[in-house]
């Protein structure tokens, strides 16, 4: 009797368990800044880069625009995993044309919608003018 118990307590405990792990699934991206230093930034699919890195408290990419894709200022470099992510719109595609030392691999933190395809890459803050 109370080995059943035990056992149906367990069961239930472990199910619970397993739905709260389902539900909170976090990626991870890395993002580089510019002292070289990597900076782990969890995030779930559908977040931008800057979201994602704000609510890990990662301030190196953060612009002055609050995330309006106007200061250019969270602009990354995403290298060779430029394919993994959706392509620019026009909107970011307009402010990227003012920013600082843009690269064909540019993109805006504020605008770059992160998702699983991305888990584990490494995306390099870009310059800023003083
Ligand atoms: S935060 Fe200003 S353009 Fe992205």
């Amino acid at each position: 009797m109370l080995s059943s118990v035990l056992s149906k307590q367990l069961t239930k405990s472990i199910t619970s368990n397993t739905l709260k792990m389902a539900s909170c699934h976090f990626s991870k991206i890395f993002v580089q800044g510019l002292s070289g230093k990597k900076h782990v930034v969890e995030f779930e699919e559908g977040d931008t880069l800057y979201e994602a890195a704000e609510e890990n408290g990662i301030k190196e990419i953060m612009g002055v625009c609050g995330g309006n894709m106007s200061c250019t200022r969270c602009q990354v470099y995403v290298g060779e995993h430029k394919d993994k992510f959706a392509e620019a719109d026009e909107d970011e595609l307009d402010a990227l044309d003012r920013a600082f030392k843009r690269q064909d691999d540019s993109r805006l933190a504020c605008a770059l919608e992160l998702n699983d395809d991305v888990d584990g890459v490494t995306i390099i803050q870009a310059p800023r003018k003083n």
